[in-house]
């Protein structure tokens, strides 16, 4: 890991069950996969029976600021492996409960991909709840933990997304995780948004 050269250290905690048949997740973690001071932690790869190393994540996550969970929505919610490894990492005294502070004042939050569009997450469409709401849970734990939670970096309609609009939105996550690590990032005015990536001009500083 390199010394604090930058502002901030980034964790991508990256979860995909089956990365080889992915279109979108592929293409927006290799925009980010070399940017200084941004690790990339491909759970999947590292732990395929399940057997999580906790010290391991821990340590990843007491050396970072920041923190993204990056997956596609699969049943309104993590896949299984971040579930697991929400379950198992972030304990009792150390995430939170007396003493456990080790997560506190780091920001989090969630970079998604749905194969639904965007106009079916709402109280009327197919789905009843924005995808906010969907990530209640999240937003709660980061609150346990002591944790700022951001809006959610969102890729809607992955089955539809042509090629360009694919590298697009890989652009526009690599430009909101190079402004994090730099503190160029407006955190006002992002909670002002549903997505990060609604208005990339208003929550990037230039
Ligand atoms: C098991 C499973 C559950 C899924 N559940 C949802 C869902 O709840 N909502 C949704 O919009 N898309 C859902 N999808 C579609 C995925 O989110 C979509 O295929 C993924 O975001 C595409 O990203 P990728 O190209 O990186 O695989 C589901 C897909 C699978 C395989």
């Amino acid at each position: 890991m390199e010394s604090n050269k930058y502002e901030n250290h980034i964790l991508i905690i990256f979860a995909h069950p089956a990365l080889q048949k992915s279109r979108v997740n592929k293409v927006l973690l290799g925009a980010v996969r070399d940017i200084e001071s941004v690790t990339v932690h491909d759970i999947y790869e590292f732990y395929p029976d399940f057997h999580i190393n906790v010290a391991k994540e821990q340590k990843l996550l007491k050396d970072s600021d920041i923190i993204i969970f990056q997956y596609p929505l699969f049943w309104y919610n993590v896949p299984a492996l971040l579930k697991e490894w929400q379950d198992l990492v972030l304990t009792h005294k150390w995430a939170y409960g007396k003493g456990g502070i080790a997560l506190r004042g780091k920001k989090l939050f969630c970079a998604i991909t749905t194969g639904a569009r965007e106009s079916l997450y709402s109280k009327d469409g197919f789905n009843r709840f924005t995808i906010q709401e969907f990530l209640h849970p999240v937003s709660q734990l980061a609150r346990v933990c002591g944790m700022h939670f951001l809006p959610p970096f969102v890729v809607h309609g992955t089955h539809s997304l042509t090629e360009p609009e694919i590298i697009s939105h890989s652009e526009d996550y690599r430009k909101l995780v190079i402004a994090l690590r730099d503190n160029k990032f407006d955190l006002e005015a992002a909670r002002k948004f549903k997505r990060l990536n609604e208005h990339m001009d208003k929550v990037i500083i230039r």
